[in-house]
């Protein structure tokens, strides 16, 4: 199956199904010229960059960088790694790269992608539920500062997103658990019949049935696809995919990258962001429960870890992107599936949400 994203000439499908990776005909028609880089890294390599092997056309000759894993390479270090890997091998302006992998493998050789002889095409084959739901979509491609995450980097989109869910049969547990948040994410942001659609079918997504799994990565492609459209450089709308975010990406940073997953720290993010909400007079307290109902039946956490300290967190929010000319600006719920950027937050209301004082 396939979901559209309307870029004008930047336009590009996500291919979502099973057995994609050896399928030589979905892949061939997005190399344009003879060489090709695959990106991946040491755990992603084994599983299923011979299968990728296969379905490159004949002609390509197919060079290999195998990252390590981890948050902690998505470095400048990395992308220069890269970046002398496909000097060396003679890479040109026709080059492919192919980022196999989750959101590190994708954001990282996006990143060199854009900027590799001022940018050449790129696929992504994002092998997480993360990066088949979110990273892989919409162009946003960095690696991080030792000052921030994801402080360097460009907007530039893929040709193509081949998002093959029989990846997510080796995906840890703990990690597929975490994409789960992104999901339900696109139901709080903008479709309450998709929130309502996943709390009627989390047994079955928890125990990956393939049918209940392929509509909930689909229908949250099609929802990122359409906010992309919209609003490619986050210049408004776009913004609304960063719900639960600041709160989130605060939290990683108090925790030192050490004690929760992306997904869980936005999945606590996301039921902050609704009690704040509803202390703004915005989400009726029922659906901000909800909303912590959901995640936590998800079997992810939804409140913040013990010894996080609220004054931390509102300091590590101060550090985000989102923060505009020294204003904090939080993307905030009126209700299930509708949300609003609010530039006028109101400071002892988020104290009040980091404290936790209901
Ligand atoms: P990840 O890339 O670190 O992958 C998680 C773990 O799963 C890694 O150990 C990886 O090696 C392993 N793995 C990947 N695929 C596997 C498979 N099929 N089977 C077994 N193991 C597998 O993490 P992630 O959650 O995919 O992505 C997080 C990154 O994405 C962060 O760097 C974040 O900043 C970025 N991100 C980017 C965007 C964007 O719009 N560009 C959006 C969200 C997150
Ligand atoms: N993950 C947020 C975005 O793509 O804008």
């Amino acid at each position: 199956m396939r979901v559209q994203v309307h870029l004008g000439e930047r336009s590009y499908p996500i291919e979502i199904g099973h057995g994609l990776i050896g399928n030589a005909a979905l892949l061939g028609p997005y190399i344009a010229g003879q060489q090709v880089a695959v990106v991946t890294n040491s755990t992603v390599a084994p599983l299923y960059l011979e299968r990728l092997q296969q379905s490159f056309p004949d002609r390509c000759v197919v060079d290999v960088f195998v990252l390590d894993d981890g948050e902690q390479y998505k470095t400048l270090e990395s992308y220069t790694a890269i970046l002398d890997f496909l000097m060396q091998h003679r890479h040109n302006r026709s080059t492919t790269l192919v980022a196999l992998g989750g959101g590190v493998v994708g954001d990282i050789t996006g990143f060199v992608a854009a900027t590799f002889q001022r940018g050449v095409n790129y696929i992504q084959i994002p092998t997480t539920l993360l990066a088949q739901v979110d990273s892989s979509v919409g162009g946003k491609t960095a690696v991080n500062h030792p000052r921030g995450k994801n402080m360097i980097g460009a907007f530039y989109q893929p040709v193509c997103v081949i998002a093959d869910m029989d990846t997510l049969a080796t995906l840890a547990e703990r990690e597929f658990v975490a994409g789960l948040a992104e999901i339900y994410k696109y139901g709080v942001i903008w479709d309450a019949k998709f929130f309502d659609w996943l709390e009627d079918h989390v047994v079955d997504l928890r125990a990956k049935d393939a049918k209940v799994l392929q509509r909930a990565v689909q229908t949250s492609c099609e929802i990122k696809a359409r906010v992309v459209a919209e609003d490619e450089r986050e210049q408004g709308l776009r913004a609304i995919l960063n719900y639960g975010h600041t709160f989130g990406h605060a939290l990683e940073t108090v925790t030192e990258y050490k004690q929760l997953l992306h997904g869980e720290a936005v999945a606590i993010g996301m039921v902050l962001a609704a009690d704040c909400s509803e202390r703004h007079g915005l989400i009726a307290s029922g659906d901000a429960a909800r909303i912590e109902r959901a995640l936590s039946a998800a079997g992810l956490p939804t409140r913040l870890p013990r010894g996080v300290g609220a004054s931390a967190m509102f300091d590590a929010m101060g550090m985000d992107k989102k923060v505009v000319d020294g204003k904090l600006r939080l993307v905030l719920a009126e209700r299930i599936g509708s949300v609003k950027i609010v530039d006028a937050v109101n400071t002892s209301a988020v104290l009040q949400t980091l404290g936790n004082e209901r």
